[in-house]
Order: C-alpha cells, then sequence, then structure tokens
C-alpha cells in the first residue's frame, strides 16, 4: 500500500471518527434537553399527583411517615409541544450542515494531499530502468560517436565515460566500474536546462553560457562546479539510475578525462 493511501485512509478515519463523536454529542444533548423538559412537565401533568400532593400529608401522618411516589403512567405524557419540536429541528440543520462541512472538508483534505504526495512509482526522483546495459553502452560509446543519450523520465544524460575516476563523485556513482554516468541536466549555476552541443562535444547552457565537458566536469562560464549526477547500478542487465539521490558535480578545475578535456568542435553557445 502506497502511503499516499495511508494518508488517505487516515484522513478519512479522522473525519468519521470526529463526524460520529459531533453526532454522539448532539444526540447526548438532545436527550438531556428532554429529560429536562419532561421533569419540568411532570408535576402538573398527573392529576394523581396534585392528589397526592394535597392528600399527603395525612394519610403520611397516618400511615408511620411513609411516602409513596405515583408514576405518571406514559398515556398521560404530555406530547413535546411545537416550541420543543422547533428546537428538534434547528438541531437537526445544525447536524445536517456539521456532516456536510466535515463530508467537504474530509474530500477536499484528500485531494490536497494525493495532490501534493509525491507519487513514488516511477519518474524523476525514483530508481529508474534506464534500458539494457549492453545496448547502452553501444548507443553512447566509441561505436556511436560517443553520442549521450537524454532520458527524459529521469531529466538526465546518459554519457560514456573512460577516464581515471580520480574524484570522489566518480566512486559514489560507479563511472568508472560501469564506463557510464547519468548527468542531471539542471545547469549547477542558476538551474536552465542543458542541452548537449553536437560539434564540441560540451554541454552548453543556454542561459549564461557555462559549459561542461562529457564527463559533465567544469570547462568555462558562471557555474561554480561540474554537473551533478546520479548513481547508477546493475540490476541483472538492466541499468538502473536512483535519480532520488543527487551527488554534487567534482570541482572546478577537475580533468579526469584528456580525450574530451577540450571542445572537439564550433561551439554552440559563443563565450
Ligand atoms: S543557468 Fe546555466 S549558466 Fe546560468
Amino acid at each position: 500500500m502506497s502511503p499516499g493511501t495511508i494518508a488517505l485512509i487516515v484522513v478519512a478515519v479522522s473525519v468519521a471518527a470526529w463526524g460520529l463523536f459531533m453526532a454522539n454529542l448532539t444526540i447526548r444533548r438532545q436527550r438531556k434537553a428532554a429529560g429536562g423538559a419532561e421533569t419540568r412537565e411532570s408535576p402538573a401533568k398527573g392529576e394523581g399527583a396534585a392528589a397526592m400532593s394535597t392528600g399527603t400529608p395525612a394519610a403520611a401522618g397516618a400511615g408511620g411517615g411513609q411516602v409513596t411516589v405515583e408514576k405518571v403512567p406514559e398515556e398521560k405524557r404530555k406530547p413535546l409541544t411545537p416550541d420543543q419540536l422547533a428546537v428538534s429541528r434547528r438541531q437537526f440543520l445544525n447536524r445536517a450542515w456539521t456532516v456536510s462541512f466535515l463530508t467537504f472538508l474530509g474530500f477536499f483534505g484528500m485531494s490536497s494531499l494525493s495532490f501534493l504526495w509525491p507519487k513514488l512509482t516511477g519518474g524523476f526522483g525514483t530508481v529508474i530502468n534506464a534500458g539494457n546495459y549492453d545496448d547502452l553502452l553501444r548507443e553512447i560509446g566509441p561505436e556511436n560517436n560517443f553520442q549521450p543519450k537524454f532520458v527524459a523520465e529521469g531529466r538526465f544524460w546518459l554519457t560514456y565515460y573512460e577516464g581515471t575516476g580520480e574524484a570522489p563523485v566518480y566512486l559514489a556513482v560507479n563511472a568508472v566500474d560501469l564506463k557510464m554516468q547519468a548527468l542531471y541536466r539542471k545547469c549547477v549555476h542558476l538551474g536552465c536546462s542543458v542541452p548537449h552541443c553536437g560539434t564540441s562535444m560540451l554541454f552548453e547552457c543556454p542561459c549564461h553560457g557555462s559549459k561542461y565537458r562529457l564527463n559533465g566536469e567544469f570547462y568555462g562560464g558562471p557555474a561554480p562546479r561540474g554537473l551533478d549526477r546520479f548513481p547508477i547500478t546493475l540490476d541483472g542487465d538492466s541499468v538502473m539510475v536512483d535519480t532520488g539521490s543527487v551527488q554534487e558535480g567534482p570541482p572546478r578545475g577537475v580533468n579526469t578525462w584528456e580525450k574530451f578535456a577540450e571542445p572537439q568542435g564550433p561551439l554552440c553557445v559563443p563565450t
């Protein structure tokens, strides 16, 4: 069961419990009020009671001080007056309004929660299956001129890597062992999406001109470091990219792969 479903159930149960509590409270108050009204009516209700009040003292004196209480028969009880009925109607309307309001609140709460709750069943922020390892290696490697592959679902560029791995982040993302990296396409300067330039083989940000090498390392512009990236693991033959675990890119000055240290052709975004 997903966290979103659990949250919806908790909200629904809370609202139902609150509704039952309020209904119970109202019923008890109503019963109490009806009981009070009956008690107030009792002395005037039965003629027997009136007779008892006049005749009892003498009888009590004669009978050794014992007082007997005569019950008012059911059929002699007066029905509720129109005023009392009017109060009941008002209470009914109050209760109906409360239930309607709580129902609305429950639905609104559930809709808001389901909207706000992150969907952890796929997409960015989850572990994404990027495809078959051998196929991907062919697609982004020397056989295809090192062209990176963009995976829209995870917002990352999958790139080939054959550098030395001399920076902690390469170990964290398994770049050397797997010969590939998943580079987050978000520019580390101010967050623009960074496209790949087929001629220079750099990632060149169109916003302020930051440039990153094929392995995501900083090459030029205002960016403070290299592109961030995601850890990659293998599940059988499948390449699994954990987009919920962003690893900070290497600092400026890091250069671990000479082959793509400099632009391979004209720039797409002039400096
Ligand atoms: S956002 Fe990319 S260089 Fe400014």
